[in-house]
């Protein structure tokens, strides 16, 4: 061992891969500082599969003898079983996962593994890493939001007949049934899914062949690599190849806009399940008790849902400030990706399973939801509508009815006296004072009574099926 290889303490140095230009080891600060092992481990298995595929173009291109593909492919199996039952040795010089695993062939396969980083970088291997992960576990988030939407549809059609108040600016409106209501989430997370499929194809873009930033001087073969992970496409320009972020940028826009959602619906599980609203009982199994309140029985997932969404938002804003100063090509600043990345889909993800769980055992509360619904001046629009019908311009019927509902908060006298002292009103108007006549009056297509919401009920089923063709289920 050289003098330059021991540390003061007699340490043995580790020795990065560029060691080469250097004659003195990094810092242990710069080390510290600078690896990103301790987040991008979870890569192994796209990192080792980008190395197959680059060692198999290797050879088929001639920079590699059959031997030498053998002894590092060979190599990489075994990296990938010590990774994966725990036995893969880590030493100090490893700044992240390409190295570690770099560093490993080549104790394994010798002079065949020193060739293994031949025309690559860990730009462009770092970059396919990130589309190989975000491949998978974008599709995974949008399985998970699949199995959300499975459910609220369920429930939805499980609601039959009930119904409660619509809201707006949190005032009752008018009443809607629950099954359209439980559909308005899944619309919105149905546009979620078609965001993850749009942003995962323009992802589907394998960067390896790109170098560190210009190609190669050897006769590497991009196309190949591309086809034989799967990817749609190759690179257009290694510039953009490596220092392309937009995957990542999108992924957490879909991600967050997909937790914003989670969260609004989280936020009316807080208030529903409130005694004040009384809509919706927390199965055991998805509520929360208190550490000193004994009774309490707390909506912590909702919550949850809705906080995260704070993180998620940064994340994406986060990022794009990242990028937004970056000169071509890649500068280290990048490495900051992974964090956030890994964050958002693993936050997603498991909120939409819990949220999921939570919604498919929670008991609504139809009593409660609708004599929320059944206060008669929630029919009042459709008082306006009887005289609409009836020639009145409807801006004086709005007046009208809006008289007569304030004369019955201000003399205390039940809106159904009132309504028969308009003699424009027929005797249709009681009826739609009934508990439960006034949803059914919402007949046009997309609205929240029991006609359009069967045809609702059908598409959205339709929509699921179409998903699946895609999801692979
Ligand atoms: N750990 C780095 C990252 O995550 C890998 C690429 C490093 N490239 C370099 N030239 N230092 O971005």
């Amino acid at each position: 061992m050289s003098p330059d290889e021991m540390k003061p303490d007699g340490i043995k140095e580790a020795k990065p891969l560029w060691h080469g230009r250097f004659s003195e080891g990094p810092s242990d600060e710069l080390m510290r500082f600078t690896e990103s092992l301790s987040f991008d481990e979870r890569l192994a298995g796209d990192d080792i599969a980008g190395s197959r595929a680059h060692v198999r173009m290797l050879a088929r291109v001639g920079l590699l003898t059959k031997e030498e593909e053998k002894a590092i492919l060979a190599a990489l199996d075994r990296v990938e079983a010590e990774l994966t039952d725990g036995t893969f040795g880590f030493e100090p010089s490893d700044e992240d996962i390409h190295t570690a695993v770099e560093r490993r062939v080549t104790e394994l396969a010798g002079d065949a593994g020193a060739k293994l980083h031949t025309g690559r970088s860990r730009n462009d291997q770092v970059a396919l890493d990130l589309r190989l992960y975000l491949r998978r576990e974008g599709r995974a988030v949008a399985q998970r939001i699949h199995g959300l939407q499975d459910v609220l549809l369920r429930r939805a059609g499980e609601a039959e007949t009930v119904y409660l108040p619509g809201y707006t600016h949190l005032q009752r409106a008018q009443p809607v049934l629950l099954g359209h209501h439980l559909l308005a989430h899944f619309w919105a997370l149905a546009r979620d899914v078609e965001r993850w499929r749009e942003l995962l194809d323009r992802a589907d873009v394998s960067p390896l062949g790109a170098g560190a930033l210009a190609g190669s001087s050897l006769p590497l073969d991009p196309d190949f690599v591309a086809a034989e992970l799967g990817f749609a496409r190759r690179f257009e320009n290694s510039l953009d190849a490596v220092s392309d972020r937009d995957f990542v940028a999108e992924a957490l826009f879909a991600a967050a806009l997909t937790q914003v959602h989670l969260s609004r619906m989280g936020e009316e599980i807080v208030l529903w399940s409130s005694d004040e609203f009384g809509f919706l009982v927390l199965s055991d199994a998805y509520a929360t008790g208190s550490s000193m309140l004994p009774q309490k029985r707390n909506p912590d997932v909702a919550e949850l849902a809705r906080g995260s969404a704070g993180r998620l938002i940064g994340h994406l804003t986060g990022l794009l400030a990242t990028l937004k100063g970056l000169p071509l090509a890649y500068n280290r600043d990048l490495q900051g990706d992974k964090e956030p990345l890994f964050d958002a889909l693993d936050t997603c993800g498991r909120a939409l399973v819990a949220l999921t769980g939570l919604l498919a055992t929670a008991e609504f509360v139809p009593e409660r939801m609708q004599a929320a619904a059944d206060v008669p001046a929630s029919a009042a629009a459709d008082l306006a509508e009887l005289l609409v019908e009836a020639g009145v311009p409807f801006r004086e019927a709005h007046a009208a009815i809006g008289s007569l509902v304030r004369q019955a908060a201000e003399r205390g006298v039940p809106l159904e006296e009132l309504v028969m002292t308009e003699p424009r009103l027929g005797p249709d108007a009681l009826a739609v004072l009934e508990p439960g006549q006034a949803v059914q009056r919402r007949t046009t297509p997309g609205g929240a009574g029991p006609k359009p919401l069967k045809r609702q009920l059908t598409e959205a089923r339709g929509r699921l099926k179409e998903q699946r063709g895609w999801l692979g289920r």
